[in-house]
C-alpha cells in the first residue's frame, strides 16, 4: 500500500488522523505503519463505529423474543457412554477427528509475560501448560493409531514465543507436520469520537479480535480447506487456560457424532448461581450463550422444583464443531462486543500518555455467538473435578495454585490416595491419558 493509497483510504472513513507524524518518521516506521493500515479490516471498523452510539442496552433487550428456557442436557449414563465412547474411538481411528486450540488471549490476570501456554504449570516438572496439552493430543494418535491434527490459534503478540515454545521442546513428541500455528486478526481501539488510537507516533494501537475471531482466521490461513483435505469431521475446541481438559474424550466425539450436532458443549454444574461462566439458553428452536454478567438475578437464583438452579450449567468453552458448520459460519459477520479500556495515545505533540481512566473501546467477537445459527446442539454434563481447573489468576481462585492442587487430586484418584493426600504427582498423559491406563502398566499406590 502506498501513503496516497492509505490516505485515501483513511479519509473515506474518516480517519486521517492516522498519518497526523507521518512527517517526522523513518522509511522503516513508515513501511511498518502503511502495514497496519493495509491491514485493517475497514468494514468491521464501520460496525464498530456504529456500536458507539448504539444504546448500552441494545442487543441484550429481551423484548418480543422468546422466553430462555433451560434446554435438555445430557447426562452419561453407562450404556449411553459405553455407545458413545465405540463411535468416538471409530471416528478417532480413522483420523476424522482433529483439535483446536484457541490461545491467542494475553492472558494479563495471571500477570505472566508470555503466552500462557508457556506457564510452568507442571506441579513436579515446571513444564509448560503446553506440555500437558501435546501430549493428550500424542496420546490420542497413539491410542487410535491415527494421525489427529493440531490446529494453535496465536495472535501477532504472542505468535512467535508461542511457536519457539514447541520448538524448544521438540513439539513435545508431536509430529510438527501434524501441528499447525495460524494467526488471529487484531482489531484497532476507537476513542469515543470513533477514532482509530495511535500508541505510538508511528503505530496504531492493536488487540486480538476475540476468540470468535476463530473461524476467518482458520479460513484466511487455509486451516478450514487443510481440514477437509486431511478428511476431518469433528473439530475438538478448547482454551488453552484448561490444563484439566480431556481432549477430544472418545465418549464426547462420539455422541456428538451420534447427535449429528452442529455444536456440542461440556457444561458444569454452577459452583453459586452467580459463577462467571455463560449460560446456554433456549429462545424458541434457537440456542444462545447470555454471558454471565447479561444474567438478570431473577434468572441467575430461579429454582426448579426440586431446589435446584434453573439455569444451573454453565459452559467452560470445551465445544466441538462439526467441520461443516464452521465453514459455513466462517464469511458470516459475526455480533461484536464492545469493552471500555484504558488504552495509552498520542497526544498532538507526540508524547504517549498512560490514562487514569477508560479512554477507548476495544472490540472483540465471541466463539459462542454462531450459537444460533446451529441447527442441532448436544449440551453434555460434565464433572468440573474431573476436567475444569483452569489457570486465570496469579492468586486465590483459578490460579497456578489451585489447578496444580487439582491436578495432584485427580491424578491421585487414578491412584487411589485418599482426597487429602499431600504425596506430589505429576504424569505424563502420553505415558497414561486415564486411570485405566495407568493400572494397565501396572502403577498402584503401593510400586510408589
Ligand atoms: C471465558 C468465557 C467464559 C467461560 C470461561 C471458562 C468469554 C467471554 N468468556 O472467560 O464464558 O466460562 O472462559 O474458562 O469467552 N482468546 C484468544 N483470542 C482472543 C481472546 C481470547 O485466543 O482474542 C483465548 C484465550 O487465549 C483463552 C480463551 O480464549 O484460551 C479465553 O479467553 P479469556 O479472555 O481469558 O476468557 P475468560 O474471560 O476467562
Amino acid at each position: 500500500m502506498t501513503y496516497e493509497e492509505a490516505k485515501e483510504l483513511l479519509s473515506n472513513h474518516g480517519q486521517e488522523q492516522v498519518l497526523k507524524f507521518w512527517e517526522t518518521l523513518t522509511e522503516e516506521a513508515r513501511a511498518a505503519l502503511l502495514g497496519q493500515i493495509a491491514s485493517i479490516d475497514f468494514e468491521s471498523l464501520e460496525r464498530m463505529k456504529g456500536l458507539l452510539n448504539a444504546a448500552p442496552s441494545e442487543g441484550a433487550a429481551d423484548e418480543g423474543r422468546p422466553e430462555a428456557v433451560a434446554p435438555e442436557v445430557v447426562e452419561w449414563t453407562d450404556s449411553l457412554y459405553a455407545e458413545a465412547k465405540a463411535v468416538g474411538e471409530r471416528e478417532l481411528a480413522a483420523g476424522r477427528v482433529a483439535v483446536l486450540l484457541v490461545a491467542g488471549g494475553q492472558g494479563s490476570r495471571l500477570g505472566y509475560d508470555g503466552p500462557k501456554g508457556a506457564y510452568g504449570i507442571g506441579p513436579l516438572s515446571g513444564r509448560p501448560v503446553f506440555y500437558f496439552h501435546s501430549r493428550k493430543v500424542l496420546a490420542l494418535c497413539r491410542r487410535h493409531g491415527a494421525r489427529v491434527p493440531f490446529y494453535i490459534m496465536t495472535s501477532e503478540m504472542n505468535h512467535e514465543a508461542t511457536v519457539a515454545c514447541f520448538r524448544e521442546n521438540g513439539y513435545f513428541g508431536l509430529d510438527p507436520a501434524d501441528v499447525i500455528f495460524f494467526r488471529q486478526g487484531m482489531w484497532p481501539a476507537l476513542d469515543a469520537d470513533g477514532r482509530i488510537l495511535l500508541d505510538q507516533p508511528s503505530h496504531i494501537f492493536m488487540s486480538p479480535d476475540g476468540h470468535g475471531g476463530t473461524l476467518t482466521a482458520l479460513d484466511r490461513n487455509g486451516c478450514l480447506a487443510d481440514m477437509k483435505r486431511r478428511g476431518i469431521e469433528a473439530v475438538f475446541y478448547f482454551q488453552v487456560d484448561n490444563p484439566m481438559v480431556e481432549i477430544a474424550d472418545a465418549a464426547f466425539i462420539g455422541l456428538h457424532t451420534m447427535r449429528k450436532a452442529d455444536i456440542s458443549l461440556k457444561l458444569v454444574a454452577k459452583r453459586d448461581p452467580k459463577e462467571g461462566v455463560g449460560v446456554v439458553v433456549k429462545r424458541g428452536e434457537r440456542f444462545e450463550m447470555v454471558e454471565y454478567s447479561e444474567l438478570s438475578d431473577e434468572q441467575a437464583n430461579r429454582r426448579r422444583e426440586d431446589g435446584e438452579l434453573y439455569f444451573k450449567y454453565g459452559s467452560v468453552a470445551i465445544h466441538v464443531f462439526s467441520r461443516v458448520f464452521m465453514e459455513r459460519e466462517a464469511r458470516k459477520a459475526m455480533p461484536l462486543h464492545i469493552a471500555h479500556k484504558k488504552i495509552s495515545y498520542c497526544r498532538d505533540d507526540g508524547t504517549v500518555v498512560k490514562p487514569e481512566k477508560a479512554n477507548g473501546c476495544k472490540f472483540e467477537k465471541f466463539i459462542f455467538d454462531v450459537l444460533p445459527d446451529a441447527g442441532t446442539v448436544l449440551n453434555l454434563a460434565f464433572d468440573r473435578a474431573e476436567e475444569f481447573s483452569p489457570v486465570k489468576n496469579a492468586e486465590g481462585n483459578d490460579s497456578p495454585a489451585t489447578c496444580r492442587r487439582d491436578l495432584q487430586a485427580k491424578w491421585g484418584r487414578w491412584l487411589g490416595l485418599p482426597e487429602d493426600s499431600q504425596i506430589p504427582l505429576e504424569i505424563d498423559p502420553a505415558y497414561a491419558l486415564d486411570a485405566d491406563e495407568l493400572r494397565s502398566k501396572g502403577i498402584r499406590l503401593e510400586s510408589l
